[in-house]
């Protein structure tokens, strides 16, 4: 087992056809066994070994997007042991834009499985420190590749029903994804609860309440609030502490610098963290869910 770098967040990682490397992971984040794996591969050729069927629209994905933030949940193969996809008959594959992850995988040969690298229900680690600081000394090693450059989660899209429909906003925006394919079906978080349970709705989440918010609340005097917001207050004085996420409003750097100022705040003894919504565009819809799920109890 080892956690590497990926472009999106750190992963924990373990040969996908080794059912016991892949308990270990499960163990050590202590996550349930009904939530699947993705599975990391070096290309689109290894990717279709893993597969009983490539649908055209998957491939023209694949050949556009990766590696990249994108993940393809796909009828699977044989050689991928139960576990790794909580046996459903599908499974969930990228190729990750990382030299350090496809180093990993091509120098071991084998397709790795790899959830984010944090504990179930947690905020995800964009940084080997993260990892070192909340998985500890349960993981063997740390591969150290620097801070992610997209910082959320891969785009997650199914074929199991034949058409795409997107299971997870994440780091490829659904905008880019229907240039190439046209409409893809969104998934109510309901429906794909018990198919993808990455839509739980508390997820991603810090220890500190955290509350999203479309417009500026009223605060209760004497509550140490912190504020979450794209870009800088009007006004920061009612706030003990403020994470703007991009000076310039752009929502890529936004993405980046998400998980790292949610953990900034949460590390400052507050009653209460206020988030505010971004616009619902291109990477802020992976955005505004990842601020949903984490202020959800
Ligand atoms: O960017 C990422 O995707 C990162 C890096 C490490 O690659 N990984 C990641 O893994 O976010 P994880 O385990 O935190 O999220 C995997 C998501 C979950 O929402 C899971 O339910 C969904 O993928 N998933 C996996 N296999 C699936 C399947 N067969 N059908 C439907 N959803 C699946
Ligand atoms: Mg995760």
């Amino acid at each position: 087992m080892v956690a590497f770098p990926t472009e999106t967040v750190y992963g924990l990682g373990a040969d996908a056809t080794n059912p016991l490397a892949v308990a270990r992971i499960f163990e050590v984040k202590n996550r349930p066994q009904f939530d699947p794996l993705i599975v990391h591969v070096a290309d689109l050729r290894q990717a279709e070994i893993l597969v009983l069927k490539f649908p055209d629209l998957a491939f023209k994905l694949a050949d556009r997007f990766w590696p990249g933030p994108l993940t393809l949940v796909l009828p699977k193969a044989k050689s991928i042991p139960d576990i790794v996809t909580s046996a459903l008959p599908s499974v969930a594959i990228r190729v990750p834009n990382h030299p350090m992850a496809l180093a990993l995988i091509q120098e071991s040969g084998r397709p790795i499985a790899a959830p984010s690298a944090n504990p179930f229900g947690q905020v995800s680690p964009t940084t080997s420190h993260h990892v070192r600081k909340s998985l500890g000394d349960k993981v063997d090693f740390i591969l150290d590749g620097g801070p992610c450059q997209v910082g959320v989660e891969s785009t997650v899209i199914s074929f199991t029903d034949g058409h795409p429909v997107l299971l997870r906003p994440g780091g490829l925006s659904l905008e880019e994804i229907e240039k190439v394919i046209g409409p893809v079906e969104i998934a109510s978080p309901a429906a794909s609860a018990p198919q993808s349970p990455g839509q739980l709705e508390r997820h991603y989440a810090p220890r500190t309440p955290l509350r999203l918010v479309t417009q500026w609340p009223s605060l209760t005097p004497g509550q140490k609030v912190g504020l979450l917001t794209l870009l800088p207050p009007m006004d920061f004085s009612p706030f003990t502490a403020v994470e703007i996420l991009s000076q310039s409003g752009d929502l890529r750097e936004a993405a980046a610098n998400l998980f790292a100022a949610m953990r900034r705040l949460d590390e400052q003894g507050l009653d209460l963290i206020i988030a505010l919504a971004v616009p619902p565009e291109g990477l802020g819809r992976a955005i505004n869910d990842r601020l949903t799920r984490a202020g959800h109890f």
